[in-house]
């Protein structure tokens, strides 16, 4: 047990983490009017504070980005307030946690925003599906607007100003949301980008909205406090692999490598059913940006310890595990039971299925 790697200390940017085990961003809805947390989110984090890092739920930083019902966002006082708590309760129990920024972009309903914000994205097309509102249930997406030079700007600044918010609310850092078919990928894939401006059409074009936030959300707080998540190959939200998807991952690693980002999260939801990322992407990437690399999708202790050993990444982000297992690295450090996740309670309002799941010490009790 002693010498396993998941469990020892490991050094992120000017950061001491006390293991290696990362627990996943989440979204869970509990957001209350005016897209805030309170003090149940507070107990929800703080509970799950023993992991090396906390990266939390997907996070707007603009009005315009909360295309979910009840997601929080960082733009607001009562927002910034809302977070302090939560990173007060993770940090008096010497946690450490990140914020990701999210802006869904298309991914939306206009149903689920705040009075005068718009679904926007670099495209007009619209997703596939629908999307659930608290109002009117399940609706196909709205049709996005198509973002043009002003709009980009006005976004890219939201995303600043959201990551300065952040810091202020006492995050450790923040980390941006380039993944899972959000605004940051709709800028990145060709299948979604049908722009003819300096924003799509080459690699260097669709990496240009991302390369710019990460760019100015590094001047702006630290590159230290700032990593990135991205989902090459997944296909949620209308995304999918297309003919250069290595090419430009590694364009993109290099670059970020050379803004000197403190770390590359990789998603690979292939045990959702997804095409995986092929091992040796994740190595190219790996190669090309030089610094940290967080795995994830579908680890558990066995598997999170043999892909530590064999160099694939530094940390294992570890998703619905910590959804139902408050306690998931003293439970993976003894080797016992995880409890099973609720799924129909993932993104319901209140306190069940969200901090009403025992720790081993109050199993016993109970
Ligand atoms: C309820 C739920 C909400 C999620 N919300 C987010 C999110 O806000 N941002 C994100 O990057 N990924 C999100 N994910 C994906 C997870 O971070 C993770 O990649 C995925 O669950 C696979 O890891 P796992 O097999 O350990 O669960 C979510 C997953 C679940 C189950």
């Amino acid at each position: 047990m002693s010498n396993t790697k998941l469990f020892s200390p490991y050094t992120l940017g000017q950061l001491a983490l006390r293991n290696r085990v990362i627990m996943a961003p989440m979204t869970r809805c509990r957001a209350h009017e005016h897209n805030a947390l309170d003090e149940l989110a507070a107990t929800y984090y703080g509970q799950r504070a023993t992991a090396g890092l906390i990266i939390t739920e997907g996070t707007s930083p603009s009005p315009n980005g909360l295309g979910y019902a009840r997601i929080p966002g960082v733009y607001s006082d009562q927002q910034i307030a809302g977070w302090k708590s939560v990173t007060k309760a993770v940090h008096e129990k010497g946690g450490k946690i990140f914020l990701q920024i999210m802006h869904t972009g298309r991914v939306s309903h206009e149903a689920n925003l705040p009075e005068g914000a718009e679904v926007v994205a670099p495209t007009t097309k619209q997703v596939s599906g629908e999307m659930y509102t608290d109002s009117q249930g399940p609706l196909p997406h709205t049709t996005p607007r198509k973002m043009n030079e002003a709009d980009i700007d006005q976004a890219i600044e939201e995303y600043v100003q959201g990551a300065k918010n952040a810091i202020a609310a006492g995050f450790d850092g923040v980390e941006l949301h380039a993944a899972n078919g959000y605004l940051m990928e709709q800028f990145l894939n060709p299948l979604v980008n049908d722009r003819n401006d300096e924003y799509g059409g080459s690699i260097e074009n669709r990496c240009r909205f991302v390369l710019e936030v990460a760019e100015r959300t590094a001047e702006a707080i630290g590159k230290d406090k700032v990593g990135i998540r991205i989902s090459p190959y997944g296909t949620f939200n209308d995304m999918g692999a297309f003919d250069d998807v290595e090419t430009q991952f590694v364009y993109l690693a290099e670059k970020l490598k050379e803004t000197g980002l403190v770390y590359i999260h990789i998603v690979d939801h292939a045990t959702m059913g997804t095409a995986p990322v092929p091992v040796e992407v994740k190595h190219k990437i790996r190669e090309a940006f030089q610094g940290t690399i967080i795995i994830s999708g579908g680890y558990d202790k066995e598997r999170a310890e043999k892909d530590l050993e064999e160099g694939l990444g530094h940390l294992v982000a570890f998703g619905r595990p910590y959804v139902s297992n408050p306690d998931l690295v003293e439970r993976m450090k003894k080797g016992a039971a995880l409890t099973p996740p609720d799924f129909d309670t993932f993104y319901t309002p209140g306190e069940k299925g969200y901090t009403d799941y025992p720790t081993l010490e109050e199993e016993k009790v109970g």
